[in-house]
């Protein structure tokens, strides 16, 4: 291992994991100036805030909290807005199912996440700056309060920051509600103003009337750990560890029937059978089996079957198979897992956190499950299906284009790949309808 964090061997290039473990506690300040910490945030003060944005562009980050949307074009869009003051937020919530790298930052290299934060406050003069984490994340939450505590006392974070006149931010750390759709953007917002969490319509755009309805920035907390890096490598650096579509590495939570669990940093780019085989990472499963599926990005992400897998773990690579990377989450599963049941499982769950606002989700939630237990039950009973399977497909598409927020236009996902790719499994051997 190199100092900056890389291993020559090409595969295991830790940028964003390479403190972990170097702690002596995660919580000292002078712990992380020792490893390095805070060279992000001086080079960008030494730089004008164009500039910044340019290498933020450059770097071709997309957002990490499941979106994908570019940072440098929701940056600039802040950026230009004239109205004053503007609010830096930072999503903590990770509430996505098979999802738990947010945490791992948080509870073991707070600061990283902190310095981004603090980046982002000086390039939109932002004087409060908030992070969200989910209130089972008790941990995290505590150790955060004591690191925005330990900057601020020794100056890299409230007033004057680093000595520099003018430039002040005070970080607020806010506990989650627990729902899942709080960490929805506009929901997270309503949550730090102490309103119910739900989903605001839009537009608006949230750099446009966000926190208290002025400029705001949402990112997520991989995003913010990835701005130092950007900072210290340049745009150039940070967009070559990955792939012209998306730069950098990815962390990558591994579950369910892996042989090797957990989280994992990885290139953009790096082959899907690296990722899910190779022995630095997935490993397989744990059975020996085969994989019969993955389930990317969480509960809102698609089932992938085996004839998509031998891609590039890349964003385009991923959509030109009809996968997303979404959170970075990976759920494989054997071949010993009924395909419908699980995706009957994934609707149980929307039907839990639908927050009720919009009819098409509500009940279109509802529906789709009792379309799959008519299915299962069908199937079983070696019936007919095709007339629920069609009438499934009917819910999926008006729950994906009428719903107002991310969690009803992505709950169909799931099921729509696996009646795409394993139709023969609902026991209906018809021509899709749609
Ligand atoms: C139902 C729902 C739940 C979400 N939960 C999270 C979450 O827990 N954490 C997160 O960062 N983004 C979450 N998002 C995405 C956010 O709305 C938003 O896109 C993200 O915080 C923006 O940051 P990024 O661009 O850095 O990814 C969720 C979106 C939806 C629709
Ligand atoms: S789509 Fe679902 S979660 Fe989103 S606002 Fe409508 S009812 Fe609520």
């Amino acid at each position: 291992m190199t100092n900056d964090g890389f291993n020559n061997d090409g595969i295991n290039k830790k940028v964003l994991l390479k403190r972990i473990g170097q702690y002596q506690d995660p919580g000292s300040v002078q712990d992380y100036v020792r490893l390095g910490g805070f060279e992000g945030l001086r080079r960008a003060m030494s730089m004008e805030r164009p500039q910044i944005l340019e290498e933020i562009d450059r770097a071709m980050l997309r957002g990490r909290g499941g979106a994908a949307y570019p940072a440098g074009r929701k940056w600039r869009h802040l950026y230009d807005m004239e109205a004053e003051p503007k609010y830096i937020v930072c999503n903590g919530d990770e509430g996505e199912p098979g999802t738990f790298k947010d945490r791992l930052l948080l509870e073991q290299d707070p600061f990283c996440v902190l310095e981004g934060m603090l980046i982002a406050a000086y390039v939109f003069g932002a004087k409060d700056a908030y992070i969200l984490i989910r209130g089972e994340y008790r941990r995290a939450k505590d150790l955060f309060r004591r690191a925005v505590a330990n900057a601020e006392a020794a100056g890299y974070a409230g007033d004057d920051i680093l000595g520099l006149p003018g430039f002040s931010c005070r970080i607020h750390v806010v506990s989650g509600a627990g729902s899942y759709v709080c960490g929805e953007n506009s929901a997270l917002l309503n949550t730090i103003e102490g309103k119910t969490g739900r989903p605001r319509v839009k537009p608006p755009h949230l750099a446009e009337f966000g926190l208290h309805l002025k400029p705001t920035l949402v990112n997520n907390v991989e995003s913010f750990a990835c701005v130092p890096v950007i900072l210290s490598l340049g745009g150039q650096g940070f967009l070559e560890l990955g792939t012209e579509d998306g730069g950098g590495t990815k962390l990558v939570c591994l579950s369910g029937h892996a042989k090797n669990r957990g989280v994992f940093e990885i290139p953009l780019g790096t082959p899907m059978e690296e990722v899910l085989y190779g022995d630095h990472f997935g490993g397989g499963t744990v059975s020996g089996r085969p994989i019969q599926f993955c389930h990317f990005g969480g509960q809102s992400g698609p089932l992938g079957f085996p004839e998509q897998l031998d891609g590039l773990f890349s964003y385009q690579d991923m959509w030109d198979r009809d996968l997303a990377l979404g959170t970075g989450a990976v759920v494989v599963m054997d071949d010993r897992v009924d395909v419908v049941e699980y995706v009957r499982e994934v609707a149980v769950f929307f039907v839990h956190e639908s927050c009720g606002k919009c009819t098409p989700c509500r009940l279109g939630a509802t529906r789709m499950l009792a379309c799959l237990d008519g299915i299962l039950a069908e199937r079983a009973a070696g019936g007919e299906t095709s007339g629920m399977v069609t009438e499934l497909e009917g819910i999926m598409r008006h729950v994906t284009e009428l719903s107002a927020c991310g969690l009803g236009q992505t709950m169909g996902a799931a099921v729509g790949s696996a009646l795409k790719y394993r139709r023969e499994l609902f026991g209906f051997a018809g021509e899709p309808a749609l």
